[in-house]
């Protein structure tokens, strides 16, 4: 058996091995061109192997796209002695492919130099394909600032993991991170804060470390995220928070709040009662905001998270109760569901998708929303029952600001909860509430990397890895297949391949 992670839907093994040596060649049609080239590029450094590309066939590893593979990710890979078969039906599904050829050599194969070893595979033939399409990592930006090259390195692990949906916070109270160019208060005034808390959020007197937060990405950077994202198959999906987590927008623009109290980007961990205001200005300026995020971001779905929205200030606004006596909407929660449903006719109209996390269900669900299930599955149910559909980001298990220890006195600071390894390779994202038909409706599953205790880069590895290489069998492996025992056995593989990418995983 191979140490692949995640674990291939059919693997057999034969007699024999392949070596690779220096004289070795990548042969790719000019489609396959770009997979054969990213593949010598993973190659290279270890064995130090410059191979050469020929068109067409007759290479020693050889690339080809062939439309009867079923399945647009899938991929068959077949090692002999004296030759290895990359084929699928995409791109996709070649690099895919390539992915689990990167795990066949010995782990070496992920050293930044030179290896002095035998580049040795054992003979065998994969099939394999993933079980769902949406197979996501969630990564909270606003909450602290990541620099683009951990972005792309993230990517690039998930990539490695067969993972293909990088949800991007980019907005939040604390922080607005993207560069908006008619709006530029958004990042001049918006994507920084004065301070950070010191320690846990729910404290009454909270101590800040009294250094100045922030950052953000210019239009170019995003695009350049995007372009690195398609690379690898990786869909860049953005998320511009409304109507709450608003602050530090409002904070930039008040007047697109309730109160006319001058705000400053905040500086607490939470959900805050400073949401925009449901007027039609505001409406505009987020579509403007939407119009300009729509020429970065080519994905289908476009997130406006829509989650923990007090609708205090909505009670107590005179315009917000004017507007709802005006459109003839009997409560609050109508009121956010109207917001969302206005959000929802402008993407479909420029032939997107929404998306939004579970709340908004409250108050009746826009007519094309896809909703993300994250206080438990509750919601994903109600939604895949009516029709619509769901990726699957419940708190327990898809949360990986959680802990993932019972010594949480041994562990960096986090936010709460309990996700360990094993519950997380246990999640099984169809809820046996569905049946076969509304189960369809459910896209997938994604991890969460809340920020909020997650200051740098090596935290965030901390808290990723290796939790996040179990989440890739649950959401591409067959549900057959999967086996805890046998996934600790190929982790160990795994992590001398996260050493040698230097992944600050936890031990
Ligand atoms: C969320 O955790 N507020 C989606």
């Amino acid at each position: 058996m191979t140490t692949i992670i995640p674990q291939p839907t059919h693997v057999k093994s034969l007699e024999g091995q392949f070596v690779l040596l220096e004289n070795a060649s990548i042969g790719a049609s000019t489609a396959a061109r770009a997979k054969a080239e990213q593949l010598a590029g993973f190659l290279r450094p270890a064995t130090g192997y410059a191979l050469p590309i020929i068109e067409g066939g007759g290479g020693t590893i050889q690339l080809e796209l062939n439309p009867k593979i079923e399945g647009a990710e899938a991929y068959e890979l077949s090692v002999s002695n004296s030759s290895i078969n990359l084929t699928a039906s995409s791109e996709a599904g070649l690099f895919y492919a390539i992915q689990s050829l990167r795990q066949l050599f010995p782990t070496s194969i992920f050293s930044h130099s030179r290896v002095d070893t035998v580049w040795s595979i054992p003979c065998l033939e994969i099939g394999d394909a993933p079980r769902f399409a949406w197979r996501g990592a969630h990564l909270d930006v606003s909450r602290h600032f990541m620099p683009l090259t951990f972005v792309k390195k993230f990517i690039d692990l998930m990539a490695l993991h067969k993972l293909n949906v990088f949800h991007w916070h980019l907005t939040d109270d604390q922080g607005w991170r993207l560069e908006s160019l008619k709006y530029p208060r958004l990042t001049e005034v918006g994507a920084w804060r004065k301070h950070t808390m010191i320690g846990h959020g729910h404290q009454e007197n909270p101590k800040f470390d009294g250094v100045p937060h922030g950052g953000f990405y210019t239009q170019t950077e995003a695009r350049e995220v995007v372009a690195y994202g398609l690379e690898r198959h990786v869909t860049v999906m953005p998320e511009i928070e409304m109507p709450g987590h608003a602050q530090a927008a409002l904070a930039a623009y008040p007047e697109f709040g309730n109160t006319g109290e001058k705000l400053e980007v905040w500086d607490r961990w939470g959900v805050n009662e400073n949401v925009f205001n449901p007027l039609e200005p505001t409406i505009l300026f987020l579509q403007d905001i939407l119009t300009e995020v729509l020429e970065i971001f080519p994905s289908q779905y476009i997130h406006v998270g829509g989650d923990e929205c007090p609708k205090t200030q909505w009670e107590q606004s005179a315009a917000a109760q004017v507007r709802m006596k005006d459109l003839e909407i009997g409560d609050e929660h109508a009121l956010q569901s109207y917001f969302i449903g206005r959000m929802d006719k402008f993407l479909t109209a420029k032939g997107r998708r929404l998306v939004g996390w579970d709340e908004i269900l409250e108050g009746g669900l826009t007519q094309n929303a896809t909703v993300m299930s994250w206080r438990g599955e509750a919601g994903g149910i109600v939604a895949a029952k009516a029709g619509h559909d769901v990726v699957m980001t419940p708190e327990y298990p898809t949360y990986f600001d959680h802990y993932q220890s019972q010594n949480k006195e041994l562990e960096p600071l986090a936010i709460g909860g309990l996700n360990t390894l094993e519950h997380v390779y246990a999640y099984e994202p169809i809820p046996p509430q569905l049946t076969e038909l509304e189960a369809r409706h459910v896209l997938g599953s994604q991890v969460q990397h809340w920020r909020e205790y997650m200051s740098t880069p090596e935290q965030v590895e901390y808290m990723a890895f290796p939790r996040l290489s179990a989440f890739s069998e649950v959401v591409w492996s067959d549900k057959t297949s999967r086996n805890y025992d046998g996934f600790l056995e190929r982790l160990t593989s795994q992590l001398e391949r996260l050493d040698l990418l230097k992944v600050n995983y936890r031990k």
